[in-house]
C-alpha cells in the first residue's frame, strides 16, 4: 500500500490506526512515499544467500549511517538552539538518507525522534532491500528514490541488478540500467538544502561535469567502476587499475566475470574502525593515497618563491568531495636549510589540533545570504567559498620564503585529509575526547642548491 501526501496511516501501539498529520515543510521537496515496514528483508536475510557482499556491506558507511557517531552528535549539534521554521525543516531532514528505511516507514521522521527507538531494520541503515528495490528516481538529490519493495518472506518481490539472466527460488531478478549508473548514487550523493535550495553537496554534478562522465564507454567510469571494484590491495582509483572481480553473486550461483563489491569506502577511516573494522578502514587510506599527486616547483626558488602543483588524479569528483564544509584537505609544506633548521612552515597541525591560519585548505564555506560565514547548514543561504580540485584538474600554490639566505635548501611538501575539524569536534563532544587519524595523501621532497 503506497500513500502520498502529508497524511499517513500508520499502525499504533494497540493495532489501531492512526492519522498523523506532518508539517507541510517536512514535505517541502515534494511527495514522499510510505510503505508498511513488513514490505522490508533484512540485511541477515539476503545475507543468507549472499555472504559475502553481506559481509563486505557490513560496518561499511552505509551499513552505519544511523549509528554512525559523527553523523548522530553533528545532527543533534545542529538542531540545538534553532528558532527559525525553515531551519528547524533543515536539521530535522537528516533522516530521509541516513535512515531511509525508517523514513519511508515513518519512524523516524526527523532527527528529533528517538533515534535509539527505531525498528531494528531501519538501524541497519542504506541497506540491500533499499536499493536492490529502487526503480528509479524522482529527482537527483535529496533521495527521491522510488521504490517498489515485495510484500515479505512469502513473497520477496522483484530485486534489480545488473544480471540480465538472474534466477533465485526466493525473489524474482531483473536487470535495472538504473543500478549501473551513477544515478543511484547521486540522488543521495546530491544534497540541497530542503528550504533555500542551497547546494550542500554535489558529488554527482561534479562527477557529471567530469571527463569520466564520457560517452566513449572506454573511458566511461560511473561511480560504480570505482567505489564497486574496490577490495583490500585493490584500491581501484582513476590512476590504478580496476580489474575484474570475478565469481559468484549467491552461493551455487553461476560463474560471473565481475561480481560489484559492496564495501562503500570513501575516505573515512574514523568511523568503521570504531565499529572494529580495521580493513575498511585501511582501504578508505588505499584510497585516499592514490588520489593525488604533488609536484614542487622550485624555478624561482632564489627569490624566495616555491610553487606546488596539486593534481587530482584519482577522485571522479571535486578532491575533496561530499561534505566538504566538515571535510579537510590541507597542504603542509616545510622549508629547511642544510643544518635541517626550519626557515618556512605552512599548515602544520597546532598542539589543539587545528589547522594554524594561512594554510591553503580545500572545502567549501556556507554563507547567510549576506557575506557572513556560517557554520550550521541549517542556516545555509549561500555558498561563499568552494575551493577544491577538479577531476583530472590541478590547482597551482605559491608560498614566500622571506628573507631566504641559504645556499643549499630541502623543500617538504605534504598533502593531508581528515574527516572532520579538530573544532567541531571539539564542541560536539568536547575538548580532545576525539582525534580523528590524518591521512597523508601524497607527499614530495626536494633538496635544492641556490
Ligand atoms: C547503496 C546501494 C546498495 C546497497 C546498500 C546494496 N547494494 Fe547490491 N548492488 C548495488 C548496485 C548499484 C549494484 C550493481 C552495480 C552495477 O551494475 O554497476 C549491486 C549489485 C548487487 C548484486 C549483483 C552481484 C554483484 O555484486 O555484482 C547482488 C547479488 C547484490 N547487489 C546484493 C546486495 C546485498 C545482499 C546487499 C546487502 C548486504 C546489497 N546488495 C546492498 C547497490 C547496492
Ligand atoms: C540527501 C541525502 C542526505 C541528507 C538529507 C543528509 N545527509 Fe548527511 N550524508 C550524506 C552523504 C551522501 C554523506 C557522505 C558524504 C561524505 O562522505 O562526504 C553524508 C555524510 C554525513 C556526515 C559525515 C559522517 C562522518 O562520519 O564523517 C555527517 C556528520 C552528516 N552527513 C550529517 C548530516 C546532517 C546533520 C544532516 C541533516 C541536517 C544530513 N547529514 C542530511 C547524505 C545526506
Ligand atoms: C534463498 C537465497 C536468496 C536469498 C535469501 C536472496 N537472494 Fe538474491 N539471489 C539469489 C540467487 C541464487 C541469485 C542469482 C545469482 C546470479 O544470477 O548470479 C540472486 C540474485 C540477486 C540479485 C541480482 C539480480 C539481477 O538481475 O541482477 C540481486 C540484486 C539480489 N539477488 C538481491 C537480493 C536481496 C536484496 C535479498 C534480500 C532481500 C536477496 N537477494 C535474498 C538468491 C537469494
Ligand atoms: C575515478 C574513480 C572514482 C569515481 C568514478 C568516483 N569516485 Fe568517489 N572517490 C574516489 C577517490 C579516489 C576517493 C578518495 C578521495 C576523496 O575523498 O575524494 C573518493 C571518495 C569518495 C567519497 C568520500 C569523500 C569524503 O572525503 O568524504 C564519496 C562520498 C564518494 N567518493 C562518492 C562517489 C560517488 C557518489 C560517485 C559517483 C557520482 C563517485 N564517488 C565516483 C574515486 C572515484
Ligand atoms: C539512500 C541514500 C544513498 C544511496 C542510494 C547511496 N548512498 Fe552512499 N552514502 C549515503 C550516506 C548517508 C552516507 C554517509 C553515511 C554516514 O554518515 O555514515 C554515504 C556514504 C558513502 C561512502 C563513504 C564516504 C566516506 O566518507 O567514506 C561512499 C564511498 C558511498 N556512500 C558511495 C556510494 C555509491 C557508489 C553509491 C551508489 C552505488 C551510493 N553511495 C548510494 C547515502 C547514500
Amino acid at each position: 500500500m503506497m500513500k502520498t501526501g502529508t497524511k499517513r496511516t500508520i499502525a499504533g501501539a494497540a493495532g489501531a490506526a492512526l492519522m498523523i498529520v506532518y508539517p507541510l515543510a517536512m514535505f517541502s521537496c515534494g511527495r514522499t512515499q510510505h510503505f508498511e515496514l513488513s514490505r522490508f528483508l533484512g540485511p541477515d536475510m539476503c545475507g543468507g544467500c549472499h555472504a559475502a557482499v553481506a559481509d563486505q556491506w557490513k560496518n561499511s558507511m552505509h551499513n552505519l549511517s544511523h549509528f554512525d557517531p559523527v553523523y548522530t552528535a553533528v545532527a543533534k549539534h545542529l538542531r540545538k538552539g534553532l528558532t527559525d521554521p525553515d531551519e528547524i525543516a533543515e536539521a530535522e531532514s537528516c533522516v530521509k538518507c541516513h535512515t531511509p528505511v525508517g523514513f519511508v516507514t515513518g519512524n523516524p521522521t526527523k532527527v528529533s525522534d528517538d533515534l535509539d527507538r527505531v525498528p531494528d531494520i531501519a538501524k541497519q541503515g542504506i541497506q540491500c532491500d533499499y536499493c536492490h528495490s529502487a526503480t528509479g528516481a524522482r529527482k537527483m538529490y535529496n533521495n527521491d528514490i522510488r521504490l517498489d519493495p515485495g510484500h515479505g518472506m512469502d513473497n520477496a518481490g522483484t530485486k534489480r541488478g545488473p544480471f540480465t539472466d538472474s534466477h533465485s527460488e526466493f525473489h524474482k531478478s531483473a536487470y535495472s540500467k538504473f543500478h549501473t549508473e551513477s544515478g543511484i548514487c547521486g540522488t543521495c550523493h546530491d544534497v540541497r538544502h530542503v528550504v533555500y535550495g542551497t547546494k550542500l553537496e554535489t558529488t554527482y554534478e561534479e562527477w557529471l561535469g567530469s571527463p569520466y562522465n564520457s560517452s566513449d564507454s572506454n573511458k566511461r567510469i560511473p561511480c560504480q567502476g570505482c567505489h564497486m571494484y574496490q577490495r583490500p590491495g585493490v584500491p581501484a582509483t582513476g590512476s590504478t587499475p580496476r580489474p575484474q572481480n570475478p565469481g559468484e553473486a549467491a552461493g551455487g550461483g553461476p560463474q560471473r566475470a565481475h561480481i560489484y563489491t559492496h564495501y562503500f569506502v570513501g575516505a573515512n577511516a574514523y568511523v568503521p574502525n570504531k565499529f572494529g573494522d580495521a580493513v575498511k578502514a585501511r582501504m578508505a587510506e588505499e584510497r585516499l593515497k592514490n588520489a593525488a599527486a604533488l609536484t614542487i616547483i622550485d624555478a624561482e626558488l632564489s627569490k624566495g618563491i616555491v610553487k606546488v602543483e596539486v593534481k587530482n588524479i584519482g577522485a571522479g569528483h571535486k578532491l575533496p568531495t561530499g561534505l566538504t564544509d566538515v571535510r579537510q584537505m590541507w597542504l603542509e609544506v616545510v622549508v629547511t636549510d642544510a643544518a635541517g633548521r626550519e626557515l618556512f612552515s605552512s599548515g602544520k597541525l597546532g598542539r589543539d589540533g587545528t589547522i594554524p591560519a594561512g594554510a591553503v585548505v580545500y572545502n567549501t564555506v556556507f554563507g547567510d545570504g549576506k557575506g557572513k560565514a556560517v557554520a550550521n547548514l541549517a542556516k545555509a543561504r549561500e555558498v561563499l567559498k568552494d575551493y577544491r580540485i577538479p577531476p583530472l584538474g590541478s590547482v597551482v600554490e605559491t608560498y614566500t620564503v622571506p628573507n631566504l639566505k641559504a645556499k643549499t635548501v630541502t623543500v617538504i611538501v605534504a598533502l593531508k585529509y581528515r574527516s572532520a575539524p579538530q573544532e567541531l569536534l571539539d564542541a560536539v563532544f568536547g575538548a580532545g575526547k576525539i582525534v580523528l587519524p590524518v591521512t597523508t595523501m601524497a607527499e614530495a621532497k626536494k633538496q635544492i642548491a641556490l
